[in-house]
């Protein structure tokens, strides 16, 4: 194994310091003794360049603009696969092997889709208008109370049980928000229908009507509606030690309930820095209004007089074109073609702002492109997904990726309680 020499020029004193191996990407320096034997602590606010676990999830790129889960790129996963199965691939490490145990993993999830009914009626003490990601995370809250049991996992079964069980009722708890949200009665699960399909029932359907979805008659959800909300969370699943799944291991270090450390993780996932920028993209490109505003917002984003960001751009990892939003803008436009109507005059400026934004050397020069937030938005807003629902979605998408990260967490005998030191400047 490597080492690092660290040279004290203060003192004289010079301290060797491992170098930790890696299968892909940068190396990193065992500091975790730095204190101890050189008596200074780092300092990384934000945590840029500083390693909190080791992982075996997904793995980026940022330079090449490369996303991998489990080693797989995501463009030949998000082709092949299904998102349950992704869920599958990220939660227990392998893939489906054939239709049949794709199936059975995917009937297991359709059955665990149903909420206690104790849960359905916390809803009632939220206010109108009540934003979809405040309602969620006080239900996943409330799910720790309803399964204590996921508190102390022992075995596989256990880690399996307690992904599987809140992966399946995300949708629906999603789309319960969104219901209580509006005033519109609840729509149970219907066991019949696909993961994706059944998410757009609960949100779209008429209860006990020969009306199946959508508030003007028989509209159908159609296949590809499913195939394109199916690769968006594919695209979500996972992201390496990104700021909600920091917040998810931090609070699981502490040895809470799995469910109240994801609640913690959505409340993060929910800043408009992190995945609350989808939502926002949205209200910017409305903001902007026209393409031949472009610039004027453009000027905005660079003056550092002005709190002005544009969202969907820029990333800690990604400093060249974010993979994802490379796949999204690809199905934007295959949806387009195919008939699913993409709104011309927002695609046009979203369009307009990449094309700006990327030939002014600000942002070339301090990489910034298009992240995951940039398309989504977009495509969601063109099947008919409200705007307010589009960081639940990311909840939805990234729920495998946090599940996977809480038991890779809890099965290392080594992991710690999360506890960083500081720089004291007081009195
Ligand atoms: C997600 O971490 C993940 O993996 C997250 C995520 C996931 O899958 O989990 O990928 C999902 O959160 C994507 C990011 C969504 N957020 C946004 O789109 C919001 C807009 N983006 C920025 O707020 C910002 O780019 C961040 C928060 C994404 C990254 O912030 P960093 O890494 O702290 O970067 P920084 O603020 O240090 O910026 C570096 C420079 C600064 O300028 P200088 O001080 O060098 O002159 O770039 C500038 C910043 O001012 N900058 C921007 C900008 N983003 C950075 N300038 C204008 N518009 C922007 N969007």
């Amino acid at each position: 194994m490597g080492t690092v020499t660290l040279i004290n020029n203060e003192t004289g004193q010079s301290f060797d310091f491992d170098l930790i191996d890696c299968t892909r990407g940068p190396k990193a320096v065992n500091f975790s003794k730095l204190f101890e034997n050189a008596g200074i602590f780092s300092y990384d606010p934000g945590y840029g360049s500083t390693a909190g676990c080791e992982s075996t999830i997904s793995y980026i790129d940022g330079k090449k603009g490369e996303l991998l889960y489990r080693g797989i790129p995501i463009e030949q996963l998000v082709e092949k696969y299904k998102f349950t199965d992704i869920c599958q691939f990220l939660i227990s490490d392998s893939l489906p092997k054939n239709d049949e145990e794709s199936k059975k993993f995917d009937l297991e999830l359709r059955h665990r889709s149903f909420l206690h009914e104790k849960l359905k009626r916390v809803f009632d003490v939220f206010p109108d208008n009540a934003h979809s990601m405040a309602t969620l995370s006080a239900i996943v809250s409330v799910l720790a109370t309803l399964y204590a049991n996921h508190k102390d996992m022992d075995d596989e079964d256990d880690y399996q049980t307690m992904a599987r069980r809140i992966i399946a009722k995300t949708p629906t708890m999603v789309a319960f928000c969104y219901r209580n949200s509006v005033g519109a009665p609840f729509i149970e699960p219907d066991v019949s229908k696909s993961y994706v399909e059944n998410f757009f029932y609960m949100l779209r359907g008429y209860p006990h009507s020969r009306w199946k979805y959508g508030l003007d008659g028989e509209q159908e959800i159609t296949p590809l509606e499913i195939e394109a909300l199916d690769k968006i969370l594919t695209l979500h699943a996972d992201h390496g030690q990104n700021a909600s799944t920091t917040t998810v291991r931090n609070v699981a270090s502490t040895g809470v309930h799995p469910y109240a450390a994801i609640s913690s993780g959505i409340n993060a996932l929910w800043g408009p820095a992190h995945g609350g920028a989808n939502e926002k993209v949205l209200a910017q490109l409305h903001e902007i209004g026209d393409v031949k505003n472009v610039d004027k917002f453009i000027e905005r984003a660079k003056d550092k007089n002005d709190s002005f960001r544009l969202m969907g751009f820029g990333h800690r990892v990604y400093k060249s074109y974010d993979p994802r939003a490379k796949t999204l803008k690809k199905l934007k436009d295959e949806l387009d073609k195919k008939g699913i109507r993409m709104d011309a005059h927002l695609s046009e400026i979203a369009q307009k702002v990449e094309e700006v934004a990327l030939s002014d050397s600000y942002f070339l020069e301090r990489g910034l492109y298009p992240n995951v937030d940039f398309y989504s938005g977009i495509i969601l807003t063109a099947l008919k997904i409200p705007r307010e629902l589009f960081t639940p979605i990311f909840v939805m998408g990234r729920m495998p990726g946090w599940c996977a990260q809480l038991i890779e967490h809890d099965k290392n005998p080594y992991a710690r309680i999360t506890r960083p030191r500081q720089v004291y400047l007081g009195k």
